[in-house]
């Protein structure tokens, strides 16, 4: 096991993002926009506030229009200089990563978000590393991940974000079981996945950030199918805890879940009545929408 600065982080991209049909056919889910950034932006500015420094994107086909988005625009770059277009060239070099901080590589068959994680092991090397699931993002004073790279510092080992759900919702998540309390997180001694109603261990669901460490990728090695015969994160995780400490962080923020139908509208009202350029029409409209329902 290794500790130190987690410096790296892994953005699986490359899920079919069926629940959006049609819409995915041609743009990736991760493209889809909230208010007037693609998702996977807002993920993104979330490793920075975490300190992170190198981006590892885990593709798939039909996803190149990702690496475009994290690239120069020269075409555009250059008619918005004609144009003195400056506030638009600022917003566009304030979004660029840094030359040489990204690194893209393919999951060239969509076989479970573990398999997408295994595909990353080369880029990572031998270090712990963050993973953000692209379609979660979240709004809160302290971002998720900077919580968790601040809890990792003083817990070692992987660490995992958990945010409590009503007991009644506990059958469609990943659920921790809860031991002793560590700084603003507790020791995590065990994990199911999607439990049968009423045996949850506990009400903490994983909410799709983790700190791992490079041992997961000699477990995701053996290439264990899982549920949905695909190859899951989870049962890897299961099996690394019989070796390694699991924390999980408590976070008390709100999490959107972009990749459902309903969790994607609710981040672009929630985003929108956050902008001061557009807040007033949108909390006018809103309120004459639901004043209108029956
Ligand atoms: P999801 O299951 O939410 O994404 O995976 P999906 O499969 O794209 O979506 P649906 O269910 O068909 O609508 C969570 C994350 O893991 C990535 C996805 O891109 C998503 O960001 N993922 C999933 C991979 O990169 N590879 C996979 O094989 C599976």
């Amino acid at each position: 096991m290794t500790a130190g600065k987690v410096k790296k982080a892994v953005f699986p991209v490359a899920g079919l993002g069926t629940r959006f049909l049609p819409a995915t056919k041609a743009v990736p889910k991760e493209m889809m926009t909230v208010v007037d950034k693609p998702v996977i932006q807002y993920v993104v500015e979330e490793a920075i506030e975490a300190g992170i420094e190198h981006f590892v994107f885990v593709t798939g086909r039909n996803k190149a229009v990702i690496e475009d988005y994290f690239d120069i625009q020269y075409e555009l770059e250059s008619t918005l200089k004609a144009r003195n277009k400056n506030a638009e060239l600022d917003l566009l070099s304030s979004i660029l990563p840094k030359a040489g901080s990204t690194s893209f590589t393919r999951q060239q068959e969509p076989l479970g978000l573990g398999h997408a994680v295994w595909c990353a092991r080369d880029i990572v090397g031998n270090e712990p590393f963050a993973v953000l699931l692209p379609d979660m993002i979240m709004k809160s004073e302290v971002a998720c991940l900077r919580g968790m790279v601040d809890l990792h510092a003083v817990s070692g080992g992987n660490v995992i974000a958990v945010e409590e759900c009503a007991p009644e919702l506990a059958h469609r998540y990943g659920i921790v079981a809860r031991g002793d309390t560590v700084g603003d997180g507790f020791r995590i001694t065990g994990m199911v996945e999607k439990p049968a109603k009423g045996t949850q261990p506990s009400n903490f669901f994983i909410n799709g950030r983790y700190i791992l460490q490079p041992e997961i990728f000699d477990i995701l090695e053996t290439q264990e199918r899982g549920a949905g015969n695909e190859i899951q994160i989870t049962d890897a995780m299961l099996k690394l805890l019989k070796q390694q400490d699991f924390t999980a962080y408590h976070y008390k923020g709100v999490t959107y879940d972009t990749g459902a139908k309903d969790g994607f509208i609710m981040a672009n009202i929630a985003f929108a009545l956050d902008r001061p350029d557009i807040r007033g029409l949108v909390e006018a409209d809103l309120k004459a929408l639901v004043a209108a329902l029956k």
